[in-house]
C-alpha cells in the first residue's frame, strides 16, 4: 500500500495532510526517514510513525455521528444523506450506518465499513441496547407500563424495554430492537405520540457531548472493542 494512503486511512490525516507530512520529512517508516508519498509499504508490517508519533494501520472506519434533523440514514446517493456531513475521504470507504434513524430522528449514529461486526450488532439475536431520549404527548403511569410490558403492532409485538418518564412529556427509552418506526409506533399503539426522538446511546457507546448536531468524530479504539464484544451480550431490559 503506498504510504501516503496508510496514513490517510489511519483516519488521522487527510491524504493532502498525509502528502504534506511525508514531504515535509515528518514521517519514519521502520526508523528510517522517507520522503516519497507514493513509497510502498507493507501494512501490515511496517512501522511507521509521523512526528515520532506510531501510526497503527486500521482495517476498518468506525465514525459517531451526531446526526441532525432533516438528514437520511441511506448511503444511496439521496442529497440528504448523513454521508454529506463527512469529509470527501470518508464517503468512498464503504461506510454504512449501525441501524437506521428516521429522517426527523437526532442523535447517535454509528457508520462503519466493517459488515461482519455491523451486521452481529444490527441481528436481532445480539439484543443490542439503544437508548432513546423523547417528548412525547402526555402519558400516565399505566402507559408506561404497557410500554414497558412490550405492545402489540400488529405486525409484531415489542419486546420488554425500560421506559423512565422525567415528567409525563419527557423520558428516555431503551430497547433492544430496530423495526421501522419502531418507537413512534408503540407510543401511537397506547394512545399517545412522539414528538421528538434524540439516540443517546448504542451498543452500550454513549453520544459524545462535546459533539454537536452534524458534528462527527472517529471512535476510539475501545469503543470498537466495546462494539466488537458487547454488542454481543445480552442488554438487561
Ligand atoms: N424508532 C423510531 O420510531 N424512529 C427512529 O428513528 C428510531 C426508532
Amino acid at each position: 500500500m503506498r504510504l501516503d494512503r496508510y496514513l490517510s486511512e489511519s483516519g488521522l490525516f487527510t491524504r493532502r495532510e498525509a502528502v504534506k507530512a511525508i514531504r515535509g520529512g515528518l514521517v519514519t517508516v521502520d526508523g528510517e526517514a522517507v520522503r516519497d508519498p507514493s513509497l510502498k509499504i507493507d501494512e501490515n508490517a511496517a512501522a511507521v510513525e509521523a512526528a515520532g508519533r506510531r501510526i497503527g494501520y486500521t482495517r476498518f472506519r468506525w465514525i459517531m455521528l451526531y446526526k441532525p434533523a432533516d438528514t437520511v440514514s441511506t448511503t444511496d446517493g439521496d442529497p440528504r444523506s448523513v454521508l454529506n456531513l463527512l469529509p470527501a475521504e470518508y464517503r468512498s470507504v464503504g461506510l454504512f450506518p449501525c441501524g437506521r434513524l428516521d429522517a426527523d430522528t437526532t442523535g447517535l449514529l454509528i457508520l462503519t465499513s466493517d459488515g461482519a461486526t455491523a451486521h452481529n450488532l444490527l441481528s436481532p439475536r445480539r439484543h443490542c441496547e439503544k437508548v432513546y431520549r423523547f417528548s412525547c404527548l402526555p402519558i400516565t403511569e399505566e402507559q408506561r407500563v404497557k410500554l414497558e410490558a412490550g405492545v402489540d403492532l400488529s405486525d409484531f409485538t415489542s419486546k420488554p424495554c425500560r421506559v423512565t418518564m422525567a415528567d409525563p412529556e419527557h423520558g428516555t427509552i431503551a430497547v433492544t430492537e430496530g423495526k421501522y418506526h419502531q418507537i413512534k409506533r408503540m407510543f401511537l399503539a397506547v394512545g399517545s405520540e412522539i414528538l421528538s426522538l434524540e439516540r443517546i446511546s448504542f451498543g452500550g457507546i454513549p453520544l459524545d457531548p462535546s459533539l454537536a448536531r452534524g458534528e462527527w468524530r472517529l471512535l476510539t479504539e475501545e469503543e470498537i472493542g466495546i462494539l466488537e464484544t458487547n454488542g454481543g451480550q445480552d442488554a438487561q431490559p
